[in-house]
Parts: structure tokens; sequence; C-alpha cells
């Protein structure tokens, strides 16, 4: 979906639908009056019979004498409206149109003041939550042809002097989707050759990118003995992905993000059960995640030096699968006992993490659909933010809030360490049921001593129900955090 911004009135508007919104305990204002303008008064007549209340999500869809599509959205009272309710009207709003012959879309809910809101804010999470609503898996779907429609564009209305946060918007948009359409495709389809592939095409798409993939051979050379343990198991060989975008001086050091890319996880020898192991296809999703910040900050070509980093690989059981009791040796050189074979995450971002400080990054953030424990303990409400630093995760939790893409902290205190602590090895790779997400980021904080370091797991955030999908988050969150750090 194509975002714009300008200032056309309703009346003078071209488009095929036109998108307001009301608070139920407020008068409408100048712009919702010429809208109700162009249906005779309908919208005041539906208030005024109750009929429309403008309760928090309501939809009352009307057509103008032109067959123009009239689409009012409530946003409930004025003081309970936050950002939460925003995105949940608009989407609410496009849901309404995705399904009609509506091509292009013109957007007047900027026009209305919001409580403790900027419109500038209001019309970042509008134009995201718009994006989000059209989208549409297709990739491996037949369609009649003559039956889709697309939401094709949407002029948001708002003053020129937002124009950065409309093209922000559009560019995190943007990532958003490149995460979801990565997180959807099947695991035969998305599998590391293909994610290399995707990264390549990336590189190309912008001036400034460059790429090096690592393949299996590169790897073994290097001892990167943990993630090839997890490999070898597969036919489908690994690669680990750097991906640089530079956008600023070459002496700015460079922030670095990684993501799990296991493009599918059976659980290797430690198989899991047979019920929903289809979702593991979205294991990657923490791969997909640095995709879509990568392609966001690359559109709006921000001054920063970005390097993303993916270790790709597919975790299958096998003749040659790594087999729990193993003891490997990392690139690190540290020594890892493999208890659990579907602890295999943190095997491969151990060794991507401790590769990606020769970097030597500012920032090195790790994200990863890496436990089950995070989604009991955080639903998929929040993505869990882990860090030994002060600021760095406060900044995290921060741009979640700016953008409403939100995380919340776990404490990652020594006092969790000894639970991954054995005696064949230096640490084994599973810390038990207690605190699992918290004894996976001390798994990998061992790996990342003295970094300016944090882990965000989003295994409940970065996909939902089967049939919702990838959610492309936290792109937002993340790309959010990188603009502010370009503000500091
Ligand atoms: N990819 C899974 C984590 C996961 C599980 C994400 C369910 C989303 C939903 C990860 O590789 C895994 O299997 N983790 C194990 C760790 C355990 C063996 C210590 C888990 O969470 O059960
Ligand atoms: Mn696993
Ligand atoms: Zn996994």
């Amino acid at each position: 979906m194509k975002i714009t911004s300008s200032l056309t009135k309703p009346k003078e508007t071209q488009s095929d639908a036109i998108i307001a919104a009301a608070y139920s305990d407020e008068k409408h204002n100048s712009t919702i009056h010429e809208i109700d303008q162009l249906v005779d008064g309908q919208i005041s007549k539906l208030s005024e019979s109750k009929d429309f209340r403008a309760n928090s999500g309501e939809i009352l869809t009307l057509f103008t004498k032109n067959g123009q599509r009239i689409v009012v959205v409530g946003l409930g009272k004025k003081d309970k409206c936050d950002l939460g309710t925003l995105q949940t009207a608009t989407n609410n709003a496009i849901k309404a149109l995705v399904s009609t012959p509506a091509n292009t879309v013109s957007n007047y809910m900027t026009s209305l003041e919001f409580h403790n809101t900027d419109n500038a804010t209001a019309c970042k999470i509008i134009a995201i939550a718009a994006s989000h609503a059209a989208y549409r898996y297709e990739a491996t779907k037949n369609f009649k042809k003559d039956n889709i429609h697309q939401i094709e564009s949407m002029d948001l209305f708002i003053d020129d002097k937002h124009s950065t946060d409309v093209s922000h918007a559009s560019a995190i948009a943007e990532g958003v989707k490149t995460t979801r359409e990565l997180g959807n495709l099947p695991p035969n389809i998305c599998n590391p050759k293909y994610l290399a592939k995707k990264a390549k095409s990336i590189a190309k798409h912008y001036d400034n990118c460059s790429i090096t993939v690592l393949n299996h051979k590169e790897m073994d050379t290097l001892k990167m003995n943990s993630l090839m343990a997890v490999a070898r198991g597969s036919r489908n060989k690994p690669k680990m992905i750097v991906l640089k975008y530079k956008g600023a001086d070459k002496s700015q050091k460079p922030h670095v993000i990684v993501g799990k890319g296991i493009t599918f996880d059976t659980g290797g020898i430690s198989l899991k059960p047979g019920a929903n192991m289809d979702e593991m296809k979205y294991d990657m999703c923490g791969a997909a995640t640095v995709f879509g910040t990568f392609v966001a900050v690359a559109e709006m070509q921000l001054p920063i030096n970005l390097i993303m980093i993916v270790p790709a690989v597919e975790n299958m059981p096998d003749g040659d699968a790594y087999r729990p009791g193993d003891v490997v040796t990392s690139y690190s050189g540290k020594t890892i006992e493999v208890l659990n074979t579907d602890a295999e995450g943190r095997m491969i971002l151990c060794d991507a993490l401790t590769y990606a400080q020769e970097f030597e990054p500012q920032v090195l953030i790790d994200l990863a659909t890496l436990t089950g424990a995070c989604v009991v303990a955080l639903g998929h409400v929040a993505s869990a933010v882990m860090s030994k630093e002060t600021q760095l995760p406060q900044d995290i939790l921060q741009a979640g809030i700016d953008i409403h893409d939100r995380a919340w902290q776990l404490p990652l205190w020594d006092d969790y360490q000894k639970q991954i602590d054995t005696t064949f090895a230096d640490m084994q790779n599973i810390g038990g049921f207690a605190g699992g997400s918290i004894t996976a980021g001390c798994f990998l904080s061992r790996f990342c001593e003295g970094v300016n370091w944090a882990h965000i797991d989003i295994a409940g955030t970065a996909w939902n129900s089967k049939k919702e999908g990838a959610t492309g988050r936290p792109v937002a969150m993340m790309a959010q955090y990188l603009i502010n750090e370009c503000n500091k």
C-alpha cells in the first residue's frame, strides 16, 4: 500500500473510499461535517438516532451519490482513546474496505485531535496499521484474478510538516510486510538458501548495501561448531548471511542486529510432538524481523551504519544429527553440553553473536523465537527484552511505547546462571523448567560479555494464530529504536 499525505478536502478527493473517525463523546469537527454533507447528513442522523454510537472500533459504512464509500470508525471516549484504540480502529476501517472494489483511500482520521498523542505519532500508527490490515498472503495460493481487489494507496490528511513521519511510517510498513511474507512462506520454500537469495536481492535494491554469505564449508573452517552441530541434521545446508547498510561515515561503529533463522524446527533428535509442528516454520521470525528492520532502515536512509546477521539453519533429525549428550566447542571456544536438541536457537545464535562482535558493534541486539516459556510469561502482547546493560533495554522499551509495539523486560541476574552449569562442559544448553526464557538469555549472555548487548525473545509476538500468521512484530519497535538513536 502506497502511503501519501495531503490536505485535499473531502469534497475534492477522487478516492474510491473515505475514512473518518469520531469520538462517542464529542461533536464532529469541520472535516467530518464536510464528509457528512457528502452523504446528506446521514452520519449525524445515525448518530442522533444512536444507530451509530462511535464506540471504540465500531464501523459505519455509507455511499455517496458519486459511489464513493464512506467508512466512519468509532474511537470511543476521547480521553480513553490511546494508540491501541487507533490501531484497532484503523484495522477495522481498512478491513471494511479490503473486500470491496475500492483501490484508493483518503483517510481523515488525522483531522482529529488526540488525547495524550500528537498528530505526528497518530499518523504513523494509522499508516502502519492500515498497511498491516491491507496485507494479504498470496504467494502459494491460486486466485481468480478478476476477484482480486487490493487497496493500492492511502492518502493521509496531514500537514506537510509531518512528511518525514509519513515517509518513516511508510518505510516501517514496508519492513513489516517483508517480515510477514518471509514468516508466512512454507518451510519447503523459505529455507536457508532462500533467505540468502532474499538478502542478495535486498542488497541489490539499495545503493549503499553490501552482502556476504558464509556457506557450510566456510563455517566449518571457522569452527562454528555449535551452529554446524544443529545444521548437520538437515540436507538443506546452513548459511550465515551478513547484510550491511552504510548510512554514515565508516568511523561510526555499526548497530548490529542478529536474527534466529531456524527455517524449520522439528526439535531434532529431541523431536517435538506432531500437533502444530507446522507452526515451527515461524522459527525464522527473528531473521524475518531483522530483514524487515533492515528494509525499513534502508527505505528511510537513516544516518547510521547497520549490519544484519542471520544464521539460517534447519533443525532436523537425521543419521548425522547432533544428539543429547554431545559436547561441542562453539566458535568462541566455550564448550556446550547438548542436553536437548530442541534448544537449538541458542546453539546457532551463540556462534552468530560471537561472529557479530568482529564487526565491533556499538550496539548488538539479537531477536529470536527462542522459548515457549516466553509465550507463557507474556502471551502474544509483549516481546521480552533481556540485557545486562541499564540504558539499552530502556531505550528498546521506550521505542516500543513510542510506536505501540511494546516489550517488557525480564531480569538477567547472575542468580539464574547456575541453572546452566554442568560437570561436563562450560555450560549446558537447557536450564530446566524454571525461568526458561531467562536461562536461555543467560546462555546467550555468556557469549556477549562486555558488549552493549540485548536479547529480545519474540516467540509470543512474532506470530499469532494460524489464521493471522506472521505479525511483523517487532519491526516497528526496532525501526523506531534506530530512529530514536539517530535523534540522540
Ligand atoms: N522455537 C522453539 C521455541 C518456541 C516454542 C517458539 C513454541 C514458539 C512457540 C525453540 O527452539 C524451542 O524448542 N525451545 C524449547 C527449549 C527447551 C527445550 C529448553 C522450548 O521452549 O520448549
Ligand atoms: Mn527448538
Ligand atoms: Zn526453535
